[in-house]
């Protein structure tokens, strides 16, 4: 049975009251780096997504809804997470915990918020293994949160599923990304400011170098 598998049933509700202190719900988050993903890809982009430890579908939904024209798909390994993915995902993409059920060949991955679940031992092989999906020129997207933000610490601590949790400095990802041979497009420190401050966060975009960000994302690239 996979971690996750015991929290399938109430994820979202559980992930809404750990990031409560940041006055947003997790569709906040969620949508924030579907936008992201769609502003590097290009709303018009018609190529295929998949998003790499996916969960019940909480990211996906909403990159299908910034990329309309692309096919999305999804993995995760815990199986009762896929089993409450949207049915209208699952129509649309293949959805699933067995990695052979996946294309071979993706424009983009979207790793989001995974790699802190998984053992700093293994997160080469991880990361070997999405390279390998990759098409010529395409694109990897690393999500994480970021140590450096203490909010970002406290919301981990509180959060029942983060027992496991091993973060990774933004420098960590920028690592593993190169050493799976990607060239490193873009490192940017995301989400700076909380509900109570949302009138700032139109200058957030400037702020990218600023690792004051809750989370950051590494975007690599497959040489074409
Ligand atoms: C915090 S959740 C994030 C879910 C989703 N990506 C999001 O941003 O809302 C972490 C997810 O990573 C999955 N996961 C952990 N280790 C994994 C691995 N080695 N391969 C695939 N998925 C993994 C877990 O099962 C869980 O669904």
């Amino acid at each position: 049975m996979a971690e996750f598998d015991r929290f399938a049933g109430d994820y979202r509700q559980k992930l809404d009251r750990c990031v409560d202190v940041s006055g947003e719900d997790s569709e906040y988050f969620s949508r924030y780096k579907a936008r992201y993903v769609a502003q590097i890809l290009g709303k018009g982009c018609r190529g295929t997504l998949l998003d790499f430890g996916c969960g019940v579908g909480v990211l996906a939904a909403l990159l299908k809804q910034e990329l309309p024209g692309c096919r999305l798909d999804g993995y995760d390994v815990s199986a009762a997470s896929v089993r409450e993915v949207p049915g209208a995902l699952v129509a649309a993409g293949t959805f699933t915990s067995d990695l052979a059920g996946l294309s071979g060949r993706y424009d983009a991955v979207v790793l989001s918020n995974v790699m802190h679940h998984v053992a700093p031992e293994h997160r080469g092989d991880v990361m070997a293994r999405l390279c390998d999906r990759l098409a010529p020129g395409g694109k990897l997207f690393v999500f994480e949160h970021n140590p450096a933000n203490p909010v970002t610490r406290l919301v981990v601590s509180r959060c029942e599923f983060d027992r496991d949790a091993v973060l990774l400095r933004a420098a960590e990802g920028v690592a593993w990304v190169r050493a799976v041979g990607l060239r490193v497009l873009r490192r940017d420190y995301i989400v700076f400011f909380p509900g109570p401050l949302a009138w700032l966060r139109a200058i957030e975009p400037w702020l990218a170098w600023c690792p004051a960000g809750a989370q950051y994302v590494v975007v690599g690239q497959r040489d074409a």
